[in-house]
């Protein structure tokens, strides 16, 4: 039998109370050197307040954390770090005005003689770091000018250049991760796992947590509820602890054939800086109580056409009719008021205003619906906040609270519900399972289905065939700017989409 491992950290009793909230209650966890502790939990379980009490970056109402058998009051995440407790957090937090190299040694700065920042040094040392990972990335640039992939990947290199790592707290690092990159991001843990470091892993791809988890601890509604060994577990027995049951189905209709049309896009064109597209002349139709796919891999180019047809790009073109009427330059503004609505890929930045309560985000889309000669009714938004509250399930305390108190998750759903809210004919998500529980994911395809079945339209852009083939009439794939396949009904397979995607990369054509 294998040795029981000592834990390198602890966390006893652990209790966090906010206003309204208890987010974690007498937790305990323990975490193993030189494995991957996972933790799960559904949106709102706690699973990043308690990562951030190991961090340093709240402080617990009760309980005590222990490192290598040592009690300790952290006061920042300064103390924790040089402890050997680095934590990458599930809300990106960098300077996108900074360089790739400063913002990896942000609040760590090299100094020459004490007083003058080293640049020079800080570049080499980033540029290290990032050919160690295996990475691309120029330190010289602009951390604005990173795809949220390569930014995840920074602060993971951020990590790395200090000096004796003893725990890494990772929360939810592969949500906007390629499959490339992902399988970088594996290969370096398994590198930090053999050098004994202590993993802790938090992600909502429950099939993830089997390849590469070792321990998992489970939290509902701030309790913990249950361990486990990896091994002896399987992705049932993770949605069963988290969720309570199993039954997560989407009931899909059979596909009915073609039906009337609603949106009809044609030879729409993103140029590429440089020369090509990267969305080449791409046409198709959405038709009524249709829930349409677009798969492709990251970088095929589907959130820039669906942010094309919103109006995002002023320097797309192409052809549109929408609902009968023909648009020749979309605008957002018009496109919203002509229900399009879009749920963007990067929700964090282009979905919230973080300094807005939950129910003003709520209510960003759809004002004009509850604005009379320019002033708000306040009783029917408030009805239809607290309508999309429910709808949405979103775990708040208080809408009036900002929406940072919100768990990842639920600032997801809040997005999500913003768009319902104004209600659409078209309804675009774009990733939208990202950071969501697998019941939530659920429940956000059964709302599109019942888009559809209301007779609008719905696209979903995603990178899980799974998914995707689980809910969708008729799916879209684009490989390299290029609209490679459209399948519908029984033509949907794993295979054929799978080929598809790599379609135009094989041809050798390059955009
Ligand atoms: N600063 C805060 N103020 C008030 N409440 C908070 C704050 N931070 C977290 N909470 C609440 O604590 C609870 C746990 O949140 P936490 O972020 O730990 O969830 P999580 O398990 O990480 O969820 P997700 O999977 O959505 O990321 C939630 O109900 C959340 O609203
Ligand atoms: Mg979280």
């Amino acid at each position: 039998m294998e040795q029981p491992i000592t834990p390198i950290m602890q966390a006893r009793n652990i209790t966090k109370v906010y206003p309204g909230t208890t987010a974690l209650k007498n937790v305990d966890f323990d975490v193993l050197p030189g494995r991957v502790n996972v933790l799960i939990g559904e949106n709102g379980a706690g699973k990043s307040t308690l990562m951030k009490i190991l961090a340093g970056i709240e402080k617990p109402t009760k309980g005590e954390i222990f490192l290598e058998g040592k009690q300790l009051t952290l006061h920042n995440t300064r103390e924790a770090s040089d402890l050997g407790v680095s934590i990458i957090h599930q809300e990106l937090n960098m300077f996108p005005d900074m360089k790739v190299s400063d913002n990896m040694f942000a609040g760590n700065e090299v100094s020459r003689l004490g007083v003058v920042v080293d640049r020079k040094e800080q570049a080499k040392n980033a540029r290290e770091v990032l050919t160690r990972l295996q990475q691309d990335i120029d330190p010289g640039q602009m951390m604005r000018n990173l795809r949220v992939g390569q930014q995840q990947v920074v602060e993971i290199a951020k990590t790395m250049l200090q000096k004796e790592l003893k725990v890494l707290i990772m929360d939810e690092p592969t949500s906007s991760l390629s499959k490339a990159e992902v399988e970088v991001l594996f290969k370096l843990i398994e590198d930090l796992k053999s050098q004994g470091i202590a993993i802790i892993y938090i992600s909502h791809r429950l099939e993830e947590i089997i390849r590469i988890g070792d321990v998992v601890t489970v939290l509902r509604d701030g309790e913990r509820v249950a361990s486990a060994n990896v091994p002896d577990i399987d992705v049932h027995w993770i949605i069963e602890k988290m969720v309570g049951h199993t039954t997560l189905s989407v009931e899909k209709p059979p596909y009915l054939g073609e039906r009337q049309e609603l949106l009809k896009a044609e030879n729409y064109c993103l140029p590429r800086l440089g020369g090509g597209y990267t969305v080449d002349h791409v046409s198709f139709t959405l038709h009524k109580g249709e829930v349409l796919g677009i798969y492709g891999l990251m970088g095929a180019g589907r959130t820039e056409l669906v942010e094309s047809l919103m109006g995002l790009h002023p320097e797309s073109s192409g052809q549109m009719v929408l609902d009968g009427e023909v648009i020749d330059k979309p605008m957002v503004c018009d496109q919203i008021a002509r229900g399009m609505v879009l749920v963007p890929e990067d929700r964090q930045k282009d979905g919230l205003v973080q300094t807005m309560s939950i129910a003003e985000n709520m209510m960003l889309t759809s004002i004009p619906h509850f604005t009379r000669n320019g002033l708000i009714n306040k009783q029917a938004s408030k009805r239809a906040v607290d309508d999309a509250m429910r709808d949405m399930q979103v775990k708040a305390a208080d809408v009036r609270h900002l929406i940072t108190s919100l768990s990842g998750g639920n600032q997801q759903k809040v997005v999500i519900g913003k768009c319902v809210m104004a209600k659409p004919k078209v309804f675009i998500m774009d990733e939208p399972s990202r950071g969501i529980d697998v019941g939530a994911k659920t429940d956000i395809f059964r709302l599109m289905r019942g888009f559809a079945a209301e007779g609008m339209g719905v696209i979903f852009v995603g990178s899980e065939l799974k998914e995707l083939i689980s809910v969708c009439d008729r799916i879209l794939v684009m490989s390299n700017g290029l609209l490679t396949a459209d399948f519908s009904g029984d033509e949907i397979t794993e295979d054929a989409l799978v080929k598809a995607s790599a379609a135009a990369l094989k041809t050798g054509k390059t955009a």
